[in-house]
């Protein structure tokens, strides 16, 4: 029995139980089997979550391009490692093999080089989804730099944020981005960014929408004559199991975002296997995952998992609706797709069109739909099996977070039978528990709570870049000897996980985390506004939208709240990007308080759902007259 794929769900629950109760003779196999080490480990797993330290294959020494590349080129050197299909449908796709990601990778890590970057420094990469944001990011981890991808959708505050908490010495950019119909500036946001980050010496800037952009001398350089002049041969810089490979933002409830760390082998064998069975990817399929590589789920399912399965991976410039909303489907028919991997709010965006649209394209050749970055509602759920799926492709709804790595809770496609909303079963070697309150762990079925993991898994993040006080607490001081993911989740009568949503204060807006305390951060900047709180209310299409109660200075002036509002809107998105931007704001007087000062964010959430029949207890408010007065201006 092949432990690496699982095909049938007795295997799975024997492979689990395997995982479970053998976690390290179970890794160490599926490490040994099917990867490329330079050194084996002298330990498979350390760990004690109360300090929190936790290491894999300690001791080992890789590098993962030697994995995601060097060790296919004999075997599928030909074959399409990076399918790269640009923003408009006229342009011609690219077709990258395994052959030719070598050389650019190794061109590139030899321009690193060259300016200068060494194992262990970190490289920022602001660039878009073009092929050039994968090699960048390979190309590091190449020469052991850590890569630190920002969001291209970021604005210059939150890039500049970014780049100075991690002291990159470099940036990846391009002159610009093809977005739908339009194009972004983002070497002006670079630009604007670097104004105020110091550590910054050299910014490469690739081509990509061919405008006159401002270049600075001595620090800003075009990389395509670089790449023209270096050597396509750079030999992997050995690295040990634990060194960083990369960090990630996301955004937290309180405070700056966290740099999550995650490290090289571990993540690398978990990422792969959880590809491998997660899509039951095999040899000559296209898999596309529709995510941006500013993201976990492009880190982990467009770069690392699939090419260290040797996999062909689609990587999309576009947005679904340009030209129209057939894009996707196009997409799909063109390059055949096999396995297609989206967010639930896209899919709800795409359903809104009806069924016309879909009825052109040939989607025959899909197999496994997946779902990820947020609960998928029934309705959506049951639109994309129905009229994407045609009923036969199972959609594996899976659950992880940045900090995972990998995925954690999902079926496995052909294995699992599905349940709609469902994420099902733990993955191999993942332990979750439900806890109640008072921390303790829910045992059986029929549960809710919150969710944990009991037991480290190899793809787990290992720290946040500078603050690991702050990785303790957020992840390992709720519950005693536990990870705690943030989210509520119910186990049904059969043992299949639910996740129900977030416990703390970080919103879901289309997928994407937003903390509320920068947010809010954000809007009292304005000089009308005294305070502010932001809530999620559901949304149609972006799962959950932002709602803000604002409260303004009393100046004894009348202001014209529209104008307000746009201005508000425009702080938001020049300190965090278009993505935070609220879609009601009402303006108070006052918000509900409790004793001690803290806002009752609870009343908030059930005025902005419209479900003020049921706000609970209120008498602990200090300011009880202000909730009738929010609820009779409600939006
Ligand atoms: O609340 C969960 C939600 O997204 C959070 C993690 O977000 P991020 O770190 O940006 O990673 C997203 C992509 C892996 C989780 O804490 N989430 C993610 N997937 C699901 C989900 N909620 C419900 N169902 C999912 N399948």
């Amino acid at each position: 029995m092949s432990n690496y794929h699982i095909k049938h769900l007795e295997e799975y629950y024997q492979v689990y139980r395997k995982s479970i109760r053998e976690p390290e003779s179970f890794w160490e196999e599926i490490a040994e089997e099917h990867f490329l080490w330079r050194k084996k480990w002298d330990s498979v797993l350390d760990w004690d979550f109360s300090k929190p330290e936790i290491s894999w294959f300690k001791g080992a020494k890789l590098n993962i391009t030697e994995n995601c590349i060097d060790r296919h080129l004999t075997t599928r050197g030909d074959k399409t490692a990076i399918l790269f299909e640009p923003n408009h449908p006229d342009e011609v796709a690219e077709h990258i093999s395994y052959n030719e990601l070598y050389k650019r990778v190794n061109k590139f890590a030899n321009v690193l080089k060259e300016q200068g970057i060494k194992k262990g420094d970190r490289v920022c990469i602001y660039v878009p989804m073009i092929p050039e944001l994968a090699i960048s990011v390979l190309a590091c981890a190449r020469i052991g730099a850590i890569h630190s991808v920002v969001f291209a959708g970021f604005s210059a505050t939150a890039l500049a944020t970014r780049i100075n908490d991690s002291d990159c010495k470099m940036v990846i950019t391009s002159d610009g981005s093809f977005r739908g119909s339009k194009t972004i500036d983002l070497k002006g946001i670079v630009d604007e960014a670097l104004e105020s980050c110091s550590c910054v010496e050299t910014v490469l800037v690739a081509k990509r929408i061919n405008t006159e952009i401002y270049m600075k001398a001595g620090r800003d350089k075009w990389l395509a004559p670089l790449l023209e002049k270096a050597s396509d041969v750079c030999a992997p810089e050995i690295m040990n199991a634990e060194d960083p490979l990369f960090i990630l933002y996301t955004s937290g409830s309180t405070g700056m975002p966290k740099g999550m760390v995650h490290t090289t082998a571990g993540y690398m064998v978990y990422t792969a296997y959880t590809f491998k069975n997660a899509f039951q990817y095999k040899e000559n399929d296209v898999y596309w995952c529709t995510a941006d590589i500013g993201w976990i789920t492009g880190h982990s399912y467009i770069v690392y998992g699939p090419l260290a399965n040797g996999a062909t991976t689609v990587m999309f410039e576009g947005v679904p609706s340009y030209p129209d909303y057939g894009r996707f489907w196009d997409i799909v028919q063109k390059h055949k797709v096999n396995q297609f991997y989206t967010a639930p709010t896209a899919i709800r965006a795409l359903a809104k069109q009806g069924t016309d649209v879909i009825e052109h394209y040939d989607l025959s050749s899909l197999k496994v739909l997946g779902s990820v970055g947020e609960p998928i509602n029934e309705e959506a759920w049951h639109w994309y099996n129905e009229n994407i799926g045609k009923k036969k492709s199972p959609i594996i709804d899976s659950w992880w977070q940045t900090e995972t790595g990998g995925i954690m809770i999902s079926p496995i496609p052909y294995v699992t039978p599905t349940k709609p909303t469902y994420a099902t079963l733990p993955f191999i070697g993942i332990q979750p528990a439900l806890m109640d309150e008072n921390g303790n762990e829910l045992k059986g079925n029929q549960v809710e709570g919150r969710l944990c993991i009991k037991f480290p898994w190899p793809s787990i993040a290992r720290t946040i870049w500078g603050n690991h006080q702050r990785y303790k607490e957020t992840y390992f001081s709720a519950f005693d000897n536990k990870y705690f993911t943030g989210d509520g989740a119910l186990r049904d009568e059969v043992g299949y996980y639910r996740i129900t949503g977030r416990v703390d204060d970080v919103i879901i807006v289309s997928g994407h985390n937003l903390g509320t305390a920068p947010i809010e951060d954000a809007i009292n900047e304005h000089p009308a506004v005294a305070e502010s709180a932001i809530v999620g209310f559901p949304h149609d299409i972006k799962g959950s939208a932002l709602y803000g109660y604002i409260t303004l200075k009393d100046t004894g002036e009348t202001r014209n709240h529209d104008n307000l509002r746009t201005e508000i809107n425009q702080l938001i998105t020049d300190r965090i990007g278009p993505i935070a931007k609220l879609d009601k704001m009402q303006f108070t007087n006052g918000l509900p308080k409790t004793r001690s000062g803290k806002i009752m964010r609870r009343i908030l959430r059930k005025i902005a759902s419209n479900e003020t029949d049921s706000l609970g207890d209120t008498s602990t408010l200090l300011n009880q007259e202000v909730v009738q007065d929010i609820i009779d201006n409600a939006l």
